[in-house]
């Protein structure tokens, strides 16, 4: 008689918390990621899309989930994130919000403000923060530093907790010339140095750093005492580290970024590949920065 598979075995995906399963972990809130980062524990985050991946991430002990405009590339097929507008990032913020209620999650939710939605004016950044935040966000990003420092005070004045985006800023893309490391030199480094103090001043509490040297990350977290760090291809002196969900699985359509671990390797489930990151992130064993920073 042929052995009924265990519902592990019976999914190549491994398998998803139930849907009411009480979480045994207390929600992760502004005051605990404070916390972690005073206490100098990693913060792990990831992006996610949608419903399914966000139940995944939180089962495996994910700190914080960013619904990136990086969905452009990874769900749209587009060739930067220029093009992806407030609605769809709307769309995506409440299904990963929804997926995290369906299993009682505790991951904290960012969502990226996208390109054009903030530009404008602090009341425009407002009302696509809030359409963001209503759509189950509990914090938002944006890109850029120097002019962005009055958009986030704005915000941060009136509930809406900011992360801040530092380095490599892909909505900008054209404007810097590629996707190229930032923040290279004394003159580079500082003037990022200055914009990211001018950004915690302004009541950032989280930084994303992406495609920055090492050294510079590394420093600007040992300055930084009220905002996280959280590094994308900044070597590991940073206080978090973040990687779009595909390019850790190991499914990025185009070229792998340098800084980025296929966690799908050697995992035989993506539950285990997510377990297996958060891990790392945690223990310091990822980034390498001989192999994944500059
Ligand atoms: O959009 C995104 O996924 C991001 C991360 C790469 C930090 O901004």
């Amino acid at each position: 008689m042929p052995s009924v598979p265990s519902p592990a075995s019976a999914s190549p995906y491994g398998t998803l918390p139930p849907a009411s399963s009480p979480s045994l972990r207390k929600p992760v809130s502004l005051p605990r990621l404070a916390d972690m980062h005073a206490r100098g524990e990693k913060i792990a985050m990831l992006t996610a899309y949608d419903a399914t991946f966000a139940a995944m991430a939180d089962a495996a002990g994910i700190d914080c989930l960013l619904v990136g405009d990086s969905l452009g590339m990874v769900c749209q097929g587009l060739h930067s994130t220029v093009g992806v507008i407030l609605d769809t990032m709307r769309y995506h913020t409440d299904s990963v919000s929804r997926g995290l209620r369906r299993v009682q999650g505790t991951a904290w939710l960012i969502a990226d403000l996208p390109f054009g939605s903030y530009q404008e004016s602090r009341e425009q950044a407002l009302r696509s923060a809030t359409v963001l935040m209503q759509a189950g966000a509990h914090m938002v990003k944006l890109e850029g530093g120097g002019w962005t420092t009055e958009t986030v005070r704005f915000l941060v004045e009136r509930g809406i907790p900011v992360c801040a985006h530092l380095g490599l800023t892909p909505q900008t893309v054209h404007a810097l010339g590629g996707y190229r490391v930032q923040g290279k030199g004394d003159a580079a480094g500082a003037v990022l140095k200055q914009q990211a103090h001018a950004l915690q001043d302004a009541g950032a509490t989280m930084l994303v750093l992406e495609m920055v040297p090492a050294a510079l990350a590394a420093e600007l977290t040992a300055e930084l005492t009220h905002c996280a760090t959280i590094g994308i291809g900044a070597g590991k002196g940073t206080a978090g580290q973040v990687l779009v969900l595909h390019d850790m699985l190991g499914i990025n359509l185009g070229k792998m970024p340098k800084f980025v671990h296929n966690f799908m390797a050697g995992a035989s489930s993506i539950g285990e590949a997510l377990e297996a990151y958060v891990r790392a992130v945690k223990n310091g064993s990822f980034p390498d920065d001989q192999l994944h920073a500059w």
